[in-house]
């Protein structure tokens, strides 16, 4: 069969893979192709062992792979056949020079730029689906214009709003798509293009366009306002911890007025993911950049809470186990930064294993899907810390349980066996209040939420 267009997806990791698998599904009337210059992973998204787990992920891509997506190695040969060209590198926080720890590294996004300019025989639309800092696009067009061939080139920003865990019900009910363009006739006319590709299944209503500038800005945007309403009802659970409130009642009480809502009002310990912290640091960058130092301030305290929030949960666990960790037996119930992904990067775990360690526990890293991840987070520490999948195994003879992602295997563990086989008095501290603290609390533990009051067994002096 001709296919109408030729669709590349230039990076295949949590975005490129999901996002063009969805593509291919509701659009068998296109080819999508996907490369990356990491050939294991390509390898592996050939494979029944895709690289990422999302739910969902694998019956949509065993629908498609081999009929209209494909996965590749061939990133040059791949540019000069494609009609559009998503752009989805990595782009982490810049660890050298100027900007490190706080500025997007370009330099993967600034290769595919040039690597599209060198190989391209035919014009081409590029999408900016990787996060950027606002004004990228102007850097993008430059290095294509530089081009000695005349084939023009339109670049549009079409970021991504998909959540690990939710992946494909995000992408196959997004809340919105947003397409920035240039306001030229050409600009225009390539945003319709990508456009009619997410009518296939979105609602053109659910469709926005914008100018560039503005698409570019609102992702980071969006990341900052999600991180934010996480910072703040984490750093109201602080308060409730000294005055006997409960963060769950005030949080209800406080969402279901409509101006605020009830979503993203869950304290824990704290937020993480490859995207919220790298992409506040970036947004304070450019904050900075712009000599705009109070609104910079105001955005950084989001990641400044956050810290605060992890910090606070080991200096608890420390306090509650009579201010010494050291030979204590610990495990950690979860390490993915959320559910439903094995994804760790900045995970809150990694934080607190870390100074778990540094306190001298002796720690037991549990998690269904997150162990290997896990212990490439941690190999400095290895001969320090054992990886046991099995959550019973994982608690025997420990003295104390903290939970770390909100599983729901971790609702519904039998926790009097679980009891029964810790060294007493056992303590579990309850990182995402996903447990009945309640019923824990009368089979004998003694139980640490978050932004609650403890339960122990404990008499008050
Ligand atoms: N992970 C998320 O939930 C999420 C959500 C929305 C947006 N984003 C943004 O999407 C972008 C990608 O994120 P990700 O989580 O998919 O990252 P990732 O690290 O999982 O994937 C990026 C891939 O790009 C590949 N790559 C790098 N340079 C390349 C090159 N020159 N040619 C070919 N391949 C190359 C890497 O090998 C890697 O496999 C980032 O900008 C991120 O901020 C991520």
């Amino acid at each position: 069969m001709a296919f109408k267009k030729n669709i590349l997806c230039i990076g295949a990791g949590y975005v490129g893979g999901p996002t063009m698998a969805m593509i291919a599904y509701k659009c068998p009337q296109h080819k999508i192709t996907v490369v990356d210059i990491n050939p294991e992973r390509i390898a592996q998204w050939n494979s029944d062992n895709l690289p990422i787990f999302e739910p969902g992920l694998d019956e949509i891509v065993r629908a498609v792979r081999g009929k209209n997506l494909f996965f590749s190695t061939e990133v040059e040969k791949s540019i000069n056949a494609a009609d559009i060209i998503f752009v989805s590198v990595n782009t982490p926080t810049k660890t050298f020079g100027v900007g490190a720890g706080m500025a997007a590294d370009l330099q993967y996004w600034e290769k595919t730029a040039r690597q599209i300019v060198k190989c391209s025989d035919s014009p081409k639309i590029i999408v900016e689906k990787s996060t950027l800092p606002v004004k990228t696009a102007l850097a993008m067009e430059r290095i294509l214009i530089s081009n000695k061939s005349d084939f023009h080139f339109d670049v549009l920003s079409n970021p991504e709003f998909l959540a690990e865990g939710t992946a494909i019900n995000d992408l196959e009910n997004p809340d919105r798509v947003l397409i920035g363009s240039r306001l030229t006739e050409s600009g225009l006319k390539a945003r319709n293009e990508l456009v009619d590709i997410y009518a296939n299944w979105v609602p053109e209503d659910q469709i926005i366009t914008s100018d560039i500038w503005s698409s570019e800005l609102s992702k980071l945007v969006a990341n900052a306002f999600l991180a934010q309403r996480i910072s703040s009802i984490n750093a109201i659970s602080a308060l409730c911890e000294q005055t006997d409130a409960d963060i769950t009642n005030v949080a209800r009480a406080v969402g279901v007025d409509s101006r605020i809502g009830n979503k993203f009002l869950n304290a824990s310990v704290g937020f993480g993911g490859s995207c919220f912290k790298k992409d506040i640091l970036n947004l304070v960058y450019i904050c900075r950049h712009y000599g705009l130092n109070e609104v910079a301030d105001y955005w950084e305290s989001v990641i400044k809470i956050n810290h605060y929030q992890k910090e606070r949960f080991v200096t608890n666990m420390l306090g509650a186990m009579f201010n010494s960790l050291a030979g204590k037996k610990i495990a950690l119930l979860g390490f993915a930064f959320k559910a439903d992904t094995g994804d760790t990067r900045e995970s809150p775990a990694i934080y607190i294993a870390e100074r778990l360690v540094e306190e001298r526990a002796e720690l037991i890293i549990s998690d269904p899907k997150a162990i290997d991840n896990a212990k490439t987070d941690l190999k400095h520490l290895n001969n320090k810390i054992k990886y046991i999948e099995d959550p019973y195994a994982a608690t025997d003879e420990c003295h104390a349980i903290a939970i770390m992602t909100e599983w729901d295997l971790y609702r519904t563990l039998d926790y009097q066996k679980i009891y029964n086989s810790m060294i007493k008095p056992c303590f579990i501290f309850d990182g995402r209040n996903v447990i009945e603290h309640k019923r824990l609390f009368e089979i004998g533990f003694n139980v640490y939420p978050i932004g609650k009051p403890a339960m122990t067994h404990f008499e008050h002096s």
